[in-house]
């Protein structure tokens, strides 16, 4: 466990303790600047870096970063090779940095699909940083949202006909716990960097009351800065959940986003 301090900004408002971000725009990256689709995600690993580091010293409870998605498998195989590589290497490389940050990771996807180093070292990392009592660190890789609830469905078919699942039983509360990662709560604030607006299979059932923000800025460029903006600006907003919210001050019961 580091001996990291935690120190969460004061930003007048609400806190997101749980962040999913979409890391977008590594290709646009490289491309503005003439270079290689491949080098956007190398440089896509600093920001990784800082945002986890970021994140952790802030006592976020959770960040889930989507960095490979089932539909990514269809890019042209040389970049697919090299992505597999930076996870491979990710998974040596930061281990330090995860112990000193007392993060935890754990990867959320249909991880057998990875080749078989990237999933040995991932699993050791996972490993290695179980004990550690700050944040979870989630890394989505070959993950869709359809695929998990296809998964899901599938079991609780098979646990339903095997007698271990009434069927008559089934809310949303069970629902839940045959998807991935039935632990970690949902995200509060969904960021998508690089100007998309759109969700690309990620999170379906956990993101259904999460706060979204979307940065035009490129992954590779989305640092401290851009992260503080988001959080601000995740504080100024008024979560009711289907509900009303008596208490909201006037000033802010019709704000929206920045
Ligand atoms: C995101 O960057 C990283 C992955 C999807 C693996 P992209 O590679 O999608 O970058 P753009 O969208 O082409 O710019
Ligand atoms: C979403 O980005 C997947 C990840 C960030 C890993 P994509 O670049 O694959 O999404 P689309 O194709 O623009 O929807
Ligand atoms: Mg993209």
């Amino acid at each position: 466990m580091g001996d990291h301090k935690i120190e969460r900004p004061d930003l007048g408002g609400p806190f997101p303790e749980n962040i999913a971000i979409i890391m977008d725009g590594n290709g646009r990256w490289a491309q503005k600047r003439k270079l290689r689709r491949v080098l956007g995600h190398r440089e896509g690993i600093a920001s990784v870096r800082e945002i986890t580091t970021e994140c952790a010293s802030m006592g976020v409870t959770s960040l889930t970063l989507y960095a490979f998605s089932v539909e990514n498998w269809k890019r042209p195989s040389p970049e697919v090779r090299f992505l597999m590589k930076l996870l491979t290497e990710f998974m040596v490389e930061e281990r330090p940095t995860l112990m000193e940050n007392d993060v935890q990771l754990r990867c959320i996807g249909r991880l057998d699909d990875l080749p078989a180093d990237a999933l040995r070292e991932l699993r050791e990392t996972e490993e290695l940083t179980r004990g550690n009592g700050g944040m979870r660190l989630r890394l989505a890789l070959s993950y869709g949202s359809r695929t998990e609830l296809g998964d899901a469905v599938r079991r609780m078919c098979t646990d339903a006909v095997s007698g271990g699942l009434d069927p008559e039983s089934i809310d949303e509360d069970s629902i839940r716990a045959y998807l991935y990662d039935p632990e970690t709560p949902d995200p509060d604030l969904l960021i998508r960097t690089a100007g998309e607006m759109r969700i690309s299979n990620f999170l379906l059932w956990q993101i259904s009351y999460s706060e979204l923000f979307v940065s035009d800025v490129c992954w590779p460029e989305f640092r401290r800065k851009e992260l503080m903006e988001a959080i601000a600006c995740y504080a100024r907003r008024v979560r009711k959940f289907g509900g009303l919210v008596s208490d909201v001050p006037p000033d802010r019961s019709t704000e929206r986003t920045a």
